[in-house]
């Protein structure tokens, strides 16, 4: 806590606290990736050949003959005509210079210590066996295998493995229940599924053949299935049925086979990937071959400064796309050596992170505000007992990021030596599209940055005209870039009216009049830098004045004792909406009388009374989806007394109705 520390942190936490400009670290942009500042320039006057250097990342069988093919939009095309393999790109090619390099360090759950250290050669090796066993199962081009697993190594084989023989794969999040499995299987059509047996969440087995058994039942076709052996005799002795095979055994019986990757046009899929909507059917989200690993490869270079020789740890799942991307596609694209890391940050204690990061050495972080939150809440003492000094840079993704968790990351995680990137962008984008070049830009805590080079990134008004600086708009995409979805599998028309009908004419066939719109507010300055206000289902209106729930929520994160904060929109007879905020407190900090006011003060001061808070629920815990995103539309239905319906794919279930208690009973 504060007043603990020494008198020199006390006067760097102020210096911080009133900080709003940073220059990267002088050691970082010295050996950064980028740091010609000419790029914008450059790619702004050479649109869009200028992402002829994401494709020239790219080995290719056969050269593309055009960058972009507008003629159809919203359809575009990228890199046409050109021939390529994803898995050749992500393995084959690094095993002249690198086969004895790691390519993936796996750090197993502590249970078992079962680490594996993948060097490209073994890479290649088990890719190629388990492309070999699935086409022996029958998978041919153009099939989507679905995959079901946790953290484990065989998950970004098997995906590699696909991209191989050019099937499609498609990643279900392991925490996602069984009915979610057998849906996204159902609009998928997909007949093959690589699961596990289970896996350990805090040293305790789970068991996940059960669950995926429940999901099958619901599939309706035949599927063939894939079972990884995670747990061994912790397992829970599951016996397998005829149309269910055992990995090892499969990949054992296709012991040193080879399997020549399949030539895949630029243009064709590389994965599907179901974004967990809240509401309705799941969108598909459709990503392609070379698009997408450009992207990602270009992003992975220039934003997160990969090089070959780096340790690089993204956080994240490989069930969402942040995984997809920045743990397996763009680092290895790279052949760079990337951890996954198969357990939670506080088990078997809250240094697990940190002392893995000191193990291994890794030069880069990639996480979210909302890990970073946690890591405040538990105290700078964690991180503080280990030698952090290999790290190079720190990355964000999510969510926008408070001035003061970033400020924490920039200090108490990079030491002040690395520059902190805070990356917008979507399942859909396929890949960064709002940061700063870290070795390029200034960094402002709170706001992304500008749009990188080559991108046409605007906030505007409903009517789609470009609002001054300093004001809330929303924020579009007026031209396209490669790492772009699609379509929504199988769902032209659903693919235009989500993303592009707000804001084009969707009778033109001239690109100039199509504009993509995430569903994100966000505001610009002077310096262009963009400050993403969250989801435009988030903004409330409070007597006709919009407000962005995350600016409220940053306000009060800014507050001295607070952990965590959502707000959400409430009925209101005068208002129209009321502000409710629900807030967790740092450890060691009471939700008393004086603690609100404070609260309600710090809201005042950074954006005006206007978005006093009418509410202040102290909790323990938020509502959750599985992916670790507040669910504020529960929140709203509690603050307007609605009924909720079903909660039971939330992380946490039982934090609703706790929460429901305290909510207007003061
Ligand atoms: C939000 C995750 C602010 C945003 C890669 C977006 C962010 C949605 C940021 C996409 C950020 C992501 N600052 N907001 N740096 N990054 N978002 O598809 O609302 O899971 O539309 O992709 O997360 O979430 P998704």
């Amino acid at each position: 806590m504060a007043d603990e520390e020494p008198a020199d942190d006390v006067e760097l936490e102020a210096r911080l606290a009133e900080q709003e400009v940073f220059e990267p670290p002088e050691s970082f942009v010295e050996q950064a990736n980028v740091t010609d500042e000419g790029i914008y320039e450059e790619f702004e006057g050479n649109w869009p050949e200028c992402w002829e250097s994401a494709a020239d990342l790219l080995s290719w069988y056969e050269d593309y003959d055009q960058v972009l093919d507008d003629s159809n939009p919203p359809f575009y095309e990228w890199f046409t005509d050109g021939k390529l393999n994803a898995s050749y790109n992500c393995v084959d090619r690094h095993l002249d210079e690198r086969a004895d390099e790691v390519a993936l360090e796996w750090i197993g759950e502590p249970v078992d210590e079962a680490n594996r250290s993948i060097t490209y050669e073994e890479l290649h090796r088990e890719v190629n066996e388990a492309a070999a066993a699935l086409r022996d199962l029958g998978v041919g081009e153009d099939d989507v295998v679905t995959m079901y697993m946790p953290m484990i190594p065989q998950l970004p084989i098997a995906m590699l493995a696909c991209a191989r023989i050019g099937a499609p794969h498609s990643v279900v999040f392991a925490g996602f229940s069984a009915e979610a499995l057998a849906t996204r299987m159902n609009a998928a059509d997909s007949e093959y599924l690589l699961t596990c047996d289970g896996y350990y969440r805090r040293g305790d087995p789970l068991d996940h053949l059960d669950k995926t058994n429940e999901g099958l039942a619901d599939v309706e076709h035949d599927v063939e299935t894939v079972v990884v052996d995670r747990l061994g005799s912790d397992g829970f002795g599951h016996e397998l049925t005829d149309d269910q095979h055992d990995y090892d055994d499969l990949l054992a019986a296709h012991e040193g086979a080879t399997v020549e990757p399949v030539e895949r046009d630029a243009e064709d899929m590389l994965f599907l990937m179901y974004t967990s909507g809240t509401t309705g059917e799941p969108k598909g989200v459709k990503h392609t071959t070379a698009g997408y690993l450009g992207w990602t490869a270009w992003t992975t270079k220039y934003a997160l400064d990969v090089k070959p020789d780096d340790t690089y740890f993204c956080s994240a799942d490989i069930g969402w796309i942040t995984g997809h991307s920045y743990i397996v596609y763009g680092p290895l694209a790279l052949g760079t050596t990337s951890m996954m890391y198969e357990g939670t940050p506080d088990y078997p204690t809250r240094e697990r992170l940190w002392q893995i990061i000191e193990e291994y050495e890794a030069t880069q972080l990639y996480t979210a505000p909302t890990a970073i939150r946690s890591f405040m809440k538990w105290g700078a003492e964690y991180p503080a007992n280990h030698d952090l000094s290999s790290l190079r840079l720190l990355a964000t993704v999510g969510e926008p990021i408070n001035p003061r968790a970033w400020k924490w990351y920039y200090k108490h995680i990079g030491g002040e030596e690395c520059p902190v990137v805070d990356t917008w962008w979507q399942t859909e984008t396929g890949g960064h599209m709002v940061t700063t070049l870290p070795g390029i830009n200034d960094m402002k805590p709170g706001s992304a940055g500008p749009p990188l080079p080559g991108l046409d990134v605007q906030i505007v008004d409903t009517h789609g005209e470009e609002v001054e600086a300093g004001r809330a708009g929303y924020l579009t995409v007026q031209k396209p870039w490669p790492g772009m979805l699609r379509t929504l599998y199988n769902n032209d028309q659903r693919f235009i009216d989500e993303y592009w009908a707000e804001y084009s004419e969707t009778d033109s066939d001239d690109s100039d009049d199509w504009v993509y719109f995430p569903e994100d507010g966000a505001k610009i300055d002077d310096d262009g830098y963009i400050t993403v206000l969250g989801r435009v289902d988030d903004v409330i209106n409070v007597s006709g004045h919009r407000l962005g729930t995350m600016e409220i929520e940053s306000a009060i994160v800014g507050v001295e004792g607070v952990a965590e904060a959502a707000v959400v929109g409430g009925e209101h007879d005068l208002k129209g909406e009321a502000v409710y905020a629900y807030v967790i407190l740092e450890e060691g900090h009471e939700g008393s009388d004086e603690m609100r006011a404070r609260i309600v003060e710090g809201v005042e001061d950074a954006i005006g009374p206007i978005a006093r808070p009418e509410e202040v629920v102290f909790t323990p815990e938020l509502p959750k989806t599985r992916s670790g995103k507040i669910m504020r539309r529960l929140l709203e239905g509690i603050a307007n007394e609605e009924e909720l319906g079903d909660t039971s794919t939330l992380q946490n279930p039982d934090v609703v109705e706790d929460i429901r208690g305290k909510t207007g009973d003061d």
